[in-house]
């Protein structure tokens, strides 16, 4: 059995911020997500949060799968694995197996190295297993102190003297304990130390001098560990996750002409052959198909692009867009816009909850809201669907091979039968029969030599 407990009720002092540390983002998800999302990867079901500071904004975002504890005051790492005991102890005891202890400030940790150090700890049989990292730079880090190779103890910096703070070898933050164990050793630790605070880490030394089995699991790759403390951290977090979803892209045959210009949140899905070009920004549950072209500073969020869709410095909500459909530069969909089949839709148009069928065109200056337009319609410049009173939104339906004159208001709620024409200029208030023209508009005066 094997149960995976999370700490994440510190404040994060060091992020000056307003919310607290864990519940910030990266690449659009919460750092605590993405260490739970990591263990339910390696397979644990069993998945304990340790909440605390603001716990009413973190338990939102882990209530769904894990199993909230309380940390009533944050005194330190050994403290909030403590808060964990009743909720691992089972008929007065603690239950058996393995606890995996994992830091809601590390997202970078894989569900590779979960599972590894998983089966290190049961293989050995060890009391704990620590998993530590060579770092250039350790500062800030516990330091694992060794003799002759074995883990004796871990030394946090501040309490560290300068032969210590020499040592490159850190403590990652995870651990994967024989839980029992854990909760006796936990009995022991106190806090007299540079912080006051009740240190996790001192669980070692003491398992050690108990003559209980310890030992570390060294990481390879450095970058898994890194801890958030700071936003420096969080932007070098935010760097690798990014490099590692736009490499799972690349190879599964996106084309990114610049990977780190590109803004790829996680959730995100693009079919082979698309080319993404420097300055885009994906976001959310967006899903883009085969050969497409998403270029300039093209913003595109919760969206759906089918096949052989061109989009150029525009921004998409919420939209669905189907083959072959040309977009930009500088339109703008709102939600539910849905553009069939190649439709165009060009400089300076704005779409929300409007579906243009098959073959639409509106290539410039354009308003479409709460509207229907028919196959191969032609929408001419500076058209404008005038769907609000002040108070309520109304519909404007305009049929197939419709030629909407430039410039035309048209006053919802209206509709336009098949192959109408209006007039450029014209304020269309009432409903227009198919094949018929209509024109709105003043007759031109001249005035002869006015000007003198
Ligand atoms: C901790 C380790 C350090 C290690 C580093 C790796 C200790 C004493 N030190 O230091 O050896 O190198 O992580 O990143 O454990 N938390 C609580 N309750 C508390 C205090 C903290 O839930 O009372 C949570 C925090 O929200 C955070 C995690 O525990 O998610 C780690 O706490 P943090 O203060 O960031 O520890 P570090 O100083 O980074
Ligand atoms: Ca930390």
């Amino acid at each position: 059995m094997v149960s995976a407990l999370i700490l994440a009720a510190g404040a994060g002092t060091r992020m000056k911020s307003d919310k607290p540390k864990v519940a910030h983002e990266v690449l659009g998800k919460p750092l605590v997500r993405w260490v739970i999302d990591a263990a339910h990867d390696a397979g644990i079901k069993d998945i304990i949060s340790v909440l605390g500071y603001q716990s009413e904004k973190v338990a939102p975002l882990v209530e769904d799968d894990t199993q909230i504890v309380i940390q009533e005051s944050q005194l330190g790492t050994g403290d909030a694995v403590n808060a964990a005991r009743d909720a691992m102890t089972e008929n007065g005891v603690i239950k058996p197996g393995s606890l995996i202890v994992l830091s809601g400030d590390c997202p970078l940790i894989t569900p590779e190295t979960i599972v590894e150090l998983v089966k290190k700890q049961q293989e050995t049989q060890a009391a704990v297993v620590v998993l530590t990292m060579q770092l250039e730079n350790p500062f800030g880090y516990g330091r694992i102190v060794k003799e002759n190779g074995n883990v004796i103890g871990i030394v946090e910096e501040k309490e560290a003297s300068d032969e210590i703070k020499k040592i490159k070898e850190v403590n990652a933050g995870v651990y994967c304990c024989n839980a029992k164990e854990l909760f006796k050793a936990l009995d022991k630790i106190d806090n007299n130390n540079e912080k006051g605070e009740y240190y996790l880490t001192d669980i070692i030394g003491i398992q050690v001098k108990e003559g209980k089995k310890v030992s570390s699991f060294v990481l390879e790759d450095s970058e898994e560990i890194l801890g958030v403390n700071s936003k420096v951290e969080l932007a070098q977090a935010s760097r690798v996750l990014r490099e590692r979803k736009n490499k799972e892209l690349m190879e599964e045959g996106v084309i990114l002409i610049d990977p780190a210009t590109t803004y790829i949140e996680e959730t995100v899905k693009i079919g082979k052959d698309t080319v993404i070009y420097p300055g885009v920004i994906l976001q959310g549950n967006t899903v883009i198909g085969e050969n497409c072209e998403i270029i300039g500073n093209t913003r595109i969020i919760d969206s759906v692009l089918k096949n052989d869709i061109r989009v150029e410095s525009s921004v998409i909500e919420e939209s669905i867009l189907e083959d072959k459909v040309t977009m930009g530069p500088f339109a703008h969909l709102r939600p539910k816009a849905h553009l069939k089949e190649k439709v165009h839709i060009g400089n300076f148009v704005e779409v929300k909850k409007s579906t243009l069928e098959p073959g639409v065109k509106a290539g410039h200056l354009t308003y479409l809201g709460n509207a229907t337009v028919g196959r191969d319609t032609n929408i001419g410049a500076g058209t404008i669907t005038c769907n609000y009173d002040g108070i309520n939104k109304f519909d404007t339906n305009i049929g197939e091979k419709v030629f909407i004159g430039s410039s035309t208001m048209l006053v919802a709620p209206v509709n336009i039968g098949d192959n109408a024409l209006t007039g450029a200029g014209s304020v269309i208030t009432k409903d227009v029969p198919e094949d018929a023209l209509a024109v709105e508009r003043n007759k031109q005066i001249i005035k002869l030599k006015w000007r003198k």
